[in-house]
């Protein structure tokens, strides 16, 4: 298990940097010593909900919401550097913040490309809804994680926000 003095930020993919944390204010959110290593955790400023997660990259902000339709990520599964979503079984990469796995209910890529519903091992096929369900479902862009700079400062994680 890494101790707080391993703690380190883990670098942001390029370009997808929230807006406006460029120069946005440092904030002490965590004790380090509260995510270990293989954890994540939701934090709250305000009405900003972040999903902090420590992986052997580094420690990650980002906004605790999925990129498909915004559930919290912080109580879907982490493995390595993928989170689990636990709505629609989509899985995002912390490392690039690109989709590894597209959700259930398929839909649009970041790109733009259409990804068809699609149904775990095991279960019936889905069968789409009729009508404007559909509609929504194959409209959906599932958009790339966003990220907030961090930084350590003895031993506590510190984020770039505005409130
Ligand atoms: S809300 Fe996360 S995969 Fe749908």
């Amino acid at each position: 298990m890494t101790s707080t003095t391993d703690l380190h930020p883990a670098s942001i993919p390029p370009r997808l940097q929230a807006i406006g944390t460029a120069d946005a204010p440092f904030h002490a959110l965590l004790d380090g010593s509260a995510l270990p290593e293989g954890t994540m955790r939701r934090v709250t400023v305000g009405e900003l909900d972040l999903l902090l997660v420590n992986t052997d990259h580094g420690v990650f902000a980002t906004d605790d919401r999925c990129p498909h339709m915004s559930a919290p990520l912080s109580i879907g599964d982490l493995e390595g550097c993928i989170v689990a979503c636990p709505l629609h079984d989509g899985k995002f990469d912390l490392v690039s913040g690109d989709t590894a796995q597209m959700p259930t209910t398929g839909g649009l890529d970041a790109d733009g490309t259409y990804h068809p519903t699609w149904s775990p091992a095991g279960k019936d096929p889905k069968v789409d809804p009729p009508g404007k369900k559909a509609e929504a479902r194959r409209l959906t862009r599932v958009r790339r994680l966003r990220y907030y700079p961090v930084r350590i400062t003895n031993g506590a994680i510190e984020v770039a926000i505005r409130e």
